[in-house]
């Protein structure tokens, strides 16, 4: 057993690490059907491709409902608060479940049981839960479904560690159109509200070599777009090189000519002129960029660690701002420890200002360990709620407002499958990142088509092809 450990996951204390290639194990079990849910970040969506890949070169066949599976695992996010909740919600589900099947093997891995009082939660009071295991050992499932089926007992294994680097997954990814690709894991920016650098260990850059290669294979295979990955991908290539950047990386991934490349999360604190030139000039860089500032005050930002202030924000902003047909999005807190109205009111003000395409927007919920959810002046929850009301609409308007500019104008989307807004109907991405739902059959799937736009709203719009 080995479990997490908090302290230990904070050290910085270590400037290699290793990278290993994944290793085959054989399941003691055979023809299993398996189920995983999944919360969180793209991060977590792609870890559960990893996890998915391991099982079925493993034979095992994924089934729809998690009341048919013989095999169940919850891949989860700490972020919040209320994704905690739903985790557990779940695991009762799931007790209910084993009542009746006693043979269920149950599994929770991702980022909760790197915390702690998680972890040993489930130790405690859910031995029903067959096996755990965190971020840092995806490549040990087929390790712990056998330790923990042939022993009978609760197998965990959490590390709270610097990180390494696990090559040669073998994928099973979730469409062959798009593609998630990690380029740099971890994170070291320690905001103070956030539990991801404890969850996720340091910062580690994966090789350009290992990307570039990945996205060549994608793009024989036949994917038309690539999802470069990380906490924040514009600190890549820092801890592994001296003069190799996102810029430099977004170039070469750029000459394997695979059609389309987005890349996520932006921190502003790392984004470069370069960057910006490069997203500008590559014609298969799409312009659309998520950047958070998670709150106008500069007080705030301060508090929360965000290492920049709301003019050095704005200043970035304005010069995204100006690469043609540009999409922005971003990320806000409210009600982090201290906020007072006037800050609130700075960051309804920054808003105004950026006029952002779309904003997540978040209740702080404080955090096992992390300097903010000890800090005085804790804001009441209904304060709290209140704010977050009245900032999305707000938001809303300015989507609605980005959206509405579109309307009767022609668009490349590429369409990545069914729409949920009719049988007649397929959905897909602009090249800025807007949802559209097209008038049109599965054969327009995995295409790039132009579309004009006959309907806007805040989160979508709707369109027929173009003639
Ligand atoms: N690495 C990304 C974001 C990761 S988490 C970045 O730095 O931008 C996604 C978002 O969750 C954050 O941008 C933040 O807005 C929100 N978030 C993180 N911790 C939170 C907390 N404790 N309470 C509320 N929202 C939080
Ligand atoms: Fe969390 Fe900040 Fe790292 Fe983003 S940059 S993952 S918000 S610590
Ligand atoms: Fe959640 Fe972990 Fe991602 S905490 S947001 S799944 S990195």
């Amino acid at each position: 057993m080995n479990l997490p450990n908090m302290i230990e996951a904070k050290k910085r204390n270590k400037k290699e690490f290793n990278v290993y290639n994944y290793e085959d194990v054989k399941c003691v079990l055979k023809n299993k059907k398996y189920f995983i849910r999944t919360y969180g970040c793209q991060m977590n969506e792609h870890d559960t491709e990893k996890i998915k890949g391991i099982l079925e070169s493993n034979g095992f066949v994924a089934c729809e409902n998690y009341v048919d599976a013989d095999v169940v695992i919850i891949n989860t996010c700490a972020i919040r608060e209320n994704a905690h909740n739903k985790v557990f919600g779940f695991l009762g589900q799931l007790k209910h479940l084993k009542e009746t099947k006693k043979d269920l093997v149950i599994g929770v891995c991702g980022c909760m049981p790197q915390e702690e009082s998680v972890t040993n939660e489930l130790k405690d009071k859910y031995k029903f839960v067959n096996f755990v295991f965190g971020t840092h050992n995806i490549e040990d499932v087929i390790k712990l479904i056998n330790e923990s089926v042939t022993s009978g007992k609760q197998s965990i294994e959490v590390f709270s560690k610097y990180g390494d680097v696990c090559e040669g997954f073998p994928f099973k990814r979730s469409n062959n159109i798009t593609a998630y690709v990690d380029i740099i894991l971890g994170c070291d920016k320690f905001c103070t509200y956030c539990i991801v650098p404890y969850t996720r260990g340091a910062q580690r850059s994966r090789s350009k070599e290992s990307i570039v290669e990945e996205v060549v294979n994608l793009k024989k295979q036949g994917f038309k777009e690539v999802t470069l990955l990380g906490q924040n991908v514009n600190a890549y290539g820092k801890d592994i090189y001296e003069n190799y950047t996102l810029a430099n990386l977004l170039k070469d991934v750029s000459d394997t000519g695979i059609e389309r490349i987005r890349f996520v999360t932006s921190h502003p604190w790392d984004f470069t002129d370069e960057m910006v030139c490069a997203i500008r000039d590559l014609p298969n860089v799409m312009p659309y960029v998520h950047l958070p500032v998670q709150s106008g005050s500069n007080r705030i930002l301060k508090l929360m660690g965000r290492r920049y202030t709301k003019e050095s924000y704005i200043s970035l902003y304005n010069k995204l701002r100006s690469i043609e047909g540009v999409s922005i999005t971003t990320d806000i807190i409210v009600g982090f420890p201290g906020e007072t109205e006037e800050d609130f009111n700075e960051t309804l003000d920054l808003v105004n200002t950026c006029k952002f395409d779309g904003a997540f927007t978040f209740a702080y919920s404080p955090r096992e360990n992390t300097p903010a959810s000890i800090m005085k002046d804790q804001v009441d929850e209904d304060v709290k709620f209140e704010r977050l009301n009245r900032l999305n609409e707000v938001v809303n308007k300015y989507s609605n407002m980005g959206n509405s500019k579109y309307l009767d104008k022609i668009v490349n989307v590429l369409v990545l499958g069914k729409s949920e807004k009719g049988e007649d109907k397929v959905m897909g991405y602009t090249e800025n990142m807007k949802l559209v739902n097209v008038v049109g059959g599965n054969e327009l799937i995995g295409q790039i088509v132009k579309v004009r736009i006959t309907d806007t709203k805040s989160f979508s719009m709707d369109g027929v092809l173009a003639q």
